[in-house]
C-alpha cells in the first residue's frame, strides 16, 4: 500500500501535470531509493533530469558530518537535492534497510547501489523494500577481481534473480562523480573501465532459478566443446555423439525442482510469469523446453536462440 509520502508526491506530480521524464532506466514516476551514495552526485544527476526529487530517497552509510567532510561537493549536492524535495538519510546500512524507521514501511520501484566495492558480502540490499515488480540495480566493474564476486549467486541467496545486464556509462549521468569512498583519497574517482548495471527482481525461487541456470550453462559449455570437436565431421557421426552426450548429461526435460507443492508457487511468481518463458523457453510456464538450442545449432533460429541466451546468461557478453 502506498504511504502518505508516496501519495503526496504523486498528487503534487499530478497537480503540476508533470510529464514523465526518463534517465536511462529511471523514471520520474518511480519511487527510487539510492543506497551507499558517495558525494550524492548520482542522486543529484537523476533529480536534475527529473527537475524534481520528490520521488527520490538518497542515503549514505556515512553520517552527514562525515559526508560533508569527505566530499568537497557533498554539501552543495545535498542542498540541491533538498531544494528539489528529496528525502535525505545518513547512517543507512544497506544490509539492514528493513530495520530503518524511515524505510521499513516504504516500497520502492528501484533501489540503486552504485559500486558497492567497499565490501559487498551477501545481503546488501533488501528485497522486502521493493515493489512486486520493482528492481534492484547494482552497478559494478567488469574487471577482476570485481567480476569474480558472482553477484548473481550472492543475490540469489537474498531471493533476487538476475533479469538483465546493461552497460553502465558514466557519461549518461551528467554531474555524476564516482568516488572511492574510503581512505585519504575518498573524494577521488576510481578508474571505471567497463562497468555493468545488474538488474535484479524479487523471486521466492531465486535459488532454484540460479541452480537451474548453472546446470544449463554447464550443458551449453559441453555442447559447444562437442561442436568444436566435431566441426567438419559428417552429420551422422555428430548426431550419434550428440545423442550419447545428451543421455550422459541427463539434461532436465522437465523442471527438476517442480513438486506438487511448488507448482502453485511457480505460477504465482511474478518474475516467472513475466520472464521465465523468454529465459528458459518454457512451455506453458512449467515444462522446460526439451530443446537446449542444440538441434537448432545450424539454423538461423538456433543462432538467435544462442544469441539471446548469451545476453541473458553471460552478463559480460551482453554488451558486445
Ligand atoms: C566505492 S564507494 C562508491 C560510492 C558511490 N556509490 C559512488 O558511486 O560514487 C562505496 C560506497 O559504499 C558505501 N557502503 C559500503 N558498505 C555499505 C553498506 N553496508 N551500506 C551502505 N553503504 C555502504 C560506502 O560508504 C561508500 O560510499
Amino acid at each position: 500500500m502506498a504511504t502518505s509520502r508516496e501519495l503526496s508526491s504523486k498528487l503534487i506530480r499530478d497537480y503540476d501535470d508533470d510529464e514523465e521524464v526518463w534517465l536511462t532506466h529511471y523514471s520520474s514516476n518511480h519511487q527510487i531509493l539510492l543506497v551507499g551514495e558517495g558525494d550524492f552526485s548520482f542522486s543529484c544527476s537523476l533529480a536534475s533530469r527529473f527537475r524534481s526529487a520528490s520521488n527520490i530517497c538518497a542515503s549514505s552509510l556515512d553520517s552527514y558530518d562525515d559526508v560533508v567532510r569527505k566530499y568537497s561537493k557533498a554539501r552543495s549536492n545535498l542542498a540541491t537535492l533538498k531544494r528539489l524535495g528529496a528525502s535525505l538519510l545518513h547512517g543507512v546500512d544497506a544490509t539492514k534497510l528493513h530495520l530503518h524507521p524511515h524505510l521499513n514501511s516504504r516500497r520502492f520501484d528501484r533501489i540503486i547501489f552504485n559500486f558497492p566495492h567497499a565490501g559487498f558480502h551477501g545481503k546488501e540490499t533488501d528485497s522486502r523494500l521493493i515493489q512486486a515488480d520493482g528492481e534492484i540495480h547494482v552497478s559494478h566493474k567488469d574487471k577482476a577481481p570485481f567480476c569474480h564476486w558472482n553477484l548473481e549467486e550472492l543475490a540469489s541467496r537474498c531471493s533476487l534473480v538476475l533479469t538483465q545486464c546493461v552497460a553502465f556509462e558514466k557519461s549518461e549521468y551528467p554531474g555524476y562523480e564516482n568516488k572511492r569512498g574510503d581512505g585519504s583519497r575518498c573524494d577521488k574517482p576510481f578508474p571505471l573501465g567497463e562497468c555493468t548495471t545488474f538488474k535484479f527482481a524479487v523471486s521466492r525461487v531465486a535459488k532454484e532459478i540460479y541452480a537451474e541456470k548453472v546446470r544449463w550453462r554447464e550443458t551449453k559449455e559441453r555442447e559447444s566443446k562437442l561442436l568444436i570437436r566435431f566441426s567438419g565431421v559428417p552429420l551422422d557421426i555428430y548426431n550419434r555423439e550428440r545423442q550419447s552426450m545428451l543421455t550422459r548429461t541427463s539434461y532436465p526435460r522437465r523442471y527438476t525442482g517442480e513438486s506438487p507443492e511448488r507448482r502453485p508457487l511457480l505460477w504465482q511468481e511474478p518474475f516467472f510469469l513475466r520472464s521465465s518463458h523468454q529465459l528458459y523457453g518454457w512451455e506453458g510456464g512449467r515444462t522446460m523446453s526439451t530443446s537446449t538450442g542444440f538441434h537448432h545449432l545450424h539454423t538461423e533460429e538456433g543462432r538467435l536462440i544462442r544469441q539471446r541466451n548469451l545476453s541473458i546468461y553471460h552478463p559480460y557478453h551482453c554488451r558486445r
